[in-house]
C-alpha cells in the first residue's frame, strides 16, 4: 500500500464526539470551506449553500429544537438521550456547518454530501475533529424546523443535505470496527 500525507489523513480521520470549547481559527475555517467549495458536483452545478454557525445563542437554539424533536421521535434510546440536561446534538463543538442545496437539482444530495466529506478530510489534515450530525438535518427539514431554517437564511426551495460539526478534539477517538476489503470488494478483470 502506498502511504503519503493525503492517504495518511484519509486513513486516520475519525468521527469526533468530544470537543474543546475553544473556537477554531478563521484561517482553519476558511481552509475547510475552500475544500468544500472545490469539491466535485454533478455537471459542476455547485448547488450548495454553506451555512456556518459559531454563535453560541444560535447553536443553543438549534440544540433545543433538536432536543424537542428527539423527545417526540418515539425512539426510546433517542428520547433518553434528549432528556439528559447536558444533551448536545453537536457534542459541544464550537462550529456547525449546514450544507443545503437546490432541491430541484438531481444531484444536489450527492454534491452536498461529498462537499461535507471533503471538509471532514481538510479538517482532519489540520488536526481538527469533525462529525456528521444527522439529527440537525432531520430537524431542519421537518415542519418544526421551518422557522429556524428561515432564521438561518436558508432559501426557499433549498433542502438541508448534510450537517457537520468541527472543533479541536477533547478526546482522540478509536477506530470503530471496519469491514475488510475481502468482504466488500469484487474485482472484475
Ligand atoms: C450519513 C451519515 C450519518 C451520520 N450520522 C451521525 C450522527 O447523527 N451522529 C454521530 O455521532 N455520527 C454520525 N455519523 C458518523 C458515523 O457514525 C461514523 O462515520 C461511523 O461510525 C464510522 O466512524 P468513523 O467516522 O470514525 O470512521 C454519520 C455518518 C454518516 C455518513
Amino acid at each position: 500500500m502506498i502511504i503519503n500525507e493525503t492517504i495518511k489523513t484519509i486513513l486516520s480521520r475519525r468521527s469526533v464526539r468530544a470537543y474543546k470549547e475553544e473556537q477554531i481559527k478563521e484561517e482553519e475555517l476558511f481552509t475547510i470551506l475552500e475544500a468544500g467549495r472545490l469539491s466535485p458536483s454533478g455537471m459542476n452545478r455547485q448547488p450548495w449553500l454553506f451555512t456556518i454557525v459559531q454563535n453560541k445563542e444560535i447553536l443553543s437554539k438549534i440544540n433545543e429544537a433538536c432536543r424537542n424533536s428527539l423527545l417526540k421521535s418515539g425512539n426510546p434510546t433517542m428520547e433518553e438521550r434528549a432528556k439528559r440536561p447536558d444533551f448536545s446534538a453537536f457534542y459541544n463543538a464550537p462550529t456547525l456547518i449546514i450544507i443545503s442545496g437546490d432541491k430541484g437539482l438531481m444531484t444536489a444530495q450527492y454534491d452536498c454530501t461529498l462537499a461535507l466529506g471533503y471538509m471532514f478530510l481538510a479538517a482532519a489534515s489540520l488536526n481538527i475533529g469533525s462529525c456528521w450530525v444527522h439529527g440537525i438535518t432531520v430537524m431542519l427539514n421537518s415542519e418544526e424546523g421551518k422557522e429556524l431554517k428561515k432564521e438561518l437564511g436558508i432559501p426557499e426551495g433549498y433542502q438541508i443535505y448534510s450537517s457537520g460539526v468541527f472543533g479541536y478534539k477533547a478526546i482522540e477517538p478509536n477506530c470503530p470496527p471496519k469491514k475488510q476489503l475481502d468482504e466488500i470488494v469484487k474485482i472484475i478483470k
